[in-house]
């Protein structure tokens, strides 16, 4: 596969060392060819969150999701696991399920089809005439689902590393938070107009807080207390270790699990490719992005609060507080993404150096590199 010019750039950026790093040329954020590139070997190969696995708490509980052009189904079977099946009819080929819900089958919206949890097809009206079918010949395609600290993941790629393996250093990293008991309270679905890769880059710099959430947590925000250390392979990570502005950033009295600086410490987690979690003593946010075209990203949004906080009596406005800071936090993350994007379609647009603070960001161009282009990670990690 001779390489794309985006590609070719991207490597020729990518090979620049730390101390003279520079931001991923704008190709790569406003190619189709490209975002094709990584549908193929990003969106197509990894992991990639659902959500929460709270979110399907009883039998029959589903949420629907489009992965690198396949349609996905992820419910709670009757026997309490969390499965996934391709959600594409087996006669026609229409889709099945939309959005989120319960249901005790399956039934396809064209012909009735109709399939049980473990997506069997149980019933077809009016074949009984044709008698090569037979309805045991039937199942939906199993897509592979686990999950991980309370995240469910799915994929499309049958060799990919478990997630717990792919994940296992960061899983002492953050143990003591006991992220897997934190409640999720809300979930949303947004799309912006902007690269995947813009908010995802977004996220992995606090650089960016005091100017662009001057009027929300950029008061609160020092530079001077983050720490980004370089990244993993599979994701990287930043701290940042302050007094919260919310009540619930800091470890609640009854939380026995963080010690000293760890109840004031918030974990800013970016799981390749695009599983992001600010993981404080006190609650969590997330994003889980999927593009959906160079110019547009859909998000999922969700959050909530560690068990300790759900357990207090004042959890209600701590949830109410909380979502409502995260939406304005939110809008002016989506003005500066949606900004970062329209001056990359510039002609003269070129990417400058980077800050130590936005250490990630390099890790994230060398995953990306390496994906897409087959940079060699190994030996700039090596260099390190
Ligand atoms: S396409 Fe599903 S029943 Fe016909
Ligand atoms: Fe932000």
């Amino acid at each position: 596969m001779p390489p794309l010019p985006p590609a070719a750039e991207l490597l020729a950026t990518a090979a620049r060392p730390f101390e003279d790093a520079r931001a991923m040329p704008p190709s790569v954020y406003t190619s189709a060819d490209f975002l094709q590139r990584e549908l193929d070997t990003i969106f197509a190969r990894e992991w990639m969150c659902v959500g929460r696995a709270s979110a399907l708490a009883e039998p029959g509980d589903y949420l629907t999701y489009e992965l690198a052009g396949q349609p996905v189904m992820v419910l709670r079977d009757r026997e309490g696991g969390v499965r996934a099946f391709s959600n594409v009819c087996l006669h026609r080929m229409s889709t099945l399920l939309e959005g989120r819900g319960n249901r005790r089958s399956i039934v396809c919206p064209y012909h009735a089809w109709t399939y049980g949890l473990d997506g069997r097809l149980r019933g077809a009206p009016f074949m009984a005439e044709t008698t090569g079918f037979c309805k045991e010949d039937y199942a939906l395609p199993a897509i592979r689902c686990e999950e991980w600290l309370g995240w469910i993941y799915i994929t499309l790629n049958d060799d990919a590393p478990a997630v717990a393996e792919t994940l296992a250093p960061l899983t002492p990293m953050i143990a003591d938070y006991g992220m897997e008991n934190y409640v999720e309270c809300f979930r949303e679905t947004h799309v912006w107009d902007t690269n995947w890769k813009v908010l995802a880059e977004n996220f992995m710099e606090s650089y960016h807080l005091p100017v662009c959430h001057a009027a929300t947590v950029g008061g609160h925000s020092k530079l001077e207390e983050m720490e980004c250390p370089p990244g993993l392979a599979a994701f990287n990570y930043h701290w940042i270790t302050k007094e919260a502005s919310l009540p619930i950033g800091n470890a609640h009295p009854t939380n026995t699990r963080l010690e000293g600086r760890w109840r004031k410490t918030t974990a800013l987690l970016a799981l390749y490719p695009s599983h992001l979690i600010t993981l404080t003593p006190g609650y969590f946010w997330y994003l889980s992005l999927h593009p959906q075209g160079p110019d547009k990203v859909g998000l999922l949004f969700g959050g909530g609060l560690s068990p300790e906080f759900m357990a207090d009596p004042r959890a209600p406005d701590y949830i109410a507080t909380l979502k409502g800071l995260l939406d304005e936090v939110n809008e002016e993350d989506r003005g500066c993404t949606e900004k970062v994007f329209r001056g990359m379609k510039a002609g003269r647009a070129r990417g400058g150096h980077l800050s130590y603070l936005e250490r990630p960001i390099y890790d994230f161009m060398h995953y990306i590199a390496e994906r897409t282009a087959g940079f060699d990670r190994s030996f700039a990690l090596a260099a390190e």
